[in-house]
């Protein structure tokens, strides 16, 4: 088990980057199953759920509340594992890979928008971008961070910690977090669910220019029509299956 362990990171550490201009699928998931234990019993969130993205595209999850829309995204992110199924990303089987290896192959590839935000309290906005960054050992990552932070329009806020910032404002720390390493893959858990318009309209512009300029492959969950329709494909969770069709 060590051994498999070991090739299994060095396998996730050596990956090129090369299906980022192929058209090939970037993330496939077969035959999804996801249960929780829960007071009332078992809920099952998807028994067979089947997905595929190439690299460069961009896909909107729609469905309502409860539905498991948050639970996908953190199963295809490689965040949590399905109860059954697998979820291959850019080549690797993430069943066969541990905690930390997984953590490997996220750490070039893919950047998160929590619901939540999750960003680190004791941090100011431009550690918190400038976190991941630095873990990959990247000197440069103090100016990204800066950069990155007015790119999302908070130039002047650079030394507040979460708790001084409003929900809107760590939504857009969150965003810089999650592109500063310049992902292949980015999710973004309902992007706009805390902005004004015209703040969310701006964040939508900068997850549109990130795929069309750098090829980052987007899955948006997203109750924004107008996000929505900025996508190449928009997919409905419904009773534990994507389907093209609405309601
Ligand atoms: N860790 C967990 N344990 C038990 N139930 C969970 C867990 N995570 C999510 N759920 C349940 O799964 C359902 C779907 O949750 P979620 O994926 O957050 O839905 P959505 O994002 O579509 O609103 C909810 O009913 C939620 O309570
Ligand atoms: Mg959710």
């Amino acid at each position: 088990m060590a051994a498999d362990s070991a090739s299994g990171l060095e396998a996730a550490k050596g990956a090129s980057k090369d299906s980022s201009s192929t058209g090939l699928p970037i993330l496939q998931a077969q035959a999804l199953g996801m249960r929780f234990a829960a007071p009332e019993g078992q809920i099952s969130l998807f028994e067979n759920l089947d997905f595929s993205i190439n690299a460069g595209d961009s896909l909107a999850i729609l469905g309502t509340s409860g539905s498991g829309k948050s639970t996908l995204l953190g199963l295809l992110a490689g965040l949590d594992l399905p109860s059954t199924g697998t979820v291959v990303m850019d080549s690797h089987d993430l069943n066969t890979l541990n905690e930390d290896e997984r953590a490997v192959l996220r750490a070039g590839r893919v950047g998160f928008v929590f619901q939540a935000f999750h960003l680190l309290p004791g941090l100011t906005a431009l550690e918190n971008v400038m976190l991941p960054a630095e873990l990959a050992g990247d000197s440069a990552a103090r100016n990204k961070a800066a950069e990155a932070l007015g790119r999302v329009g908070l130039s002047d806020r650079l030394l507040h910690y979460p708790a001084q910032l409003s929900g809107g404002e760590q939504q857009r720390v969150a965003l810089a977090r999650a592109f500063i390493s310049e992902p292949q893959i980015l999710f973004a858990d309902e992007p706009t669910g805390n902005l004004d318009h015209k703040t969310g309209d701006q964040i939508i512009d900068l997850l549109f220019a990130l795929n069309r300029d750098h090829n980052t492959t987007l899955i948006v969950v997203t109750h924004d029509q107008a996000v929505a329709s900025r996508c190449a494909r928009v997919r409905y969770l419904r009773n534990g299956v994507l389907t093209a069709e609405a309601g």
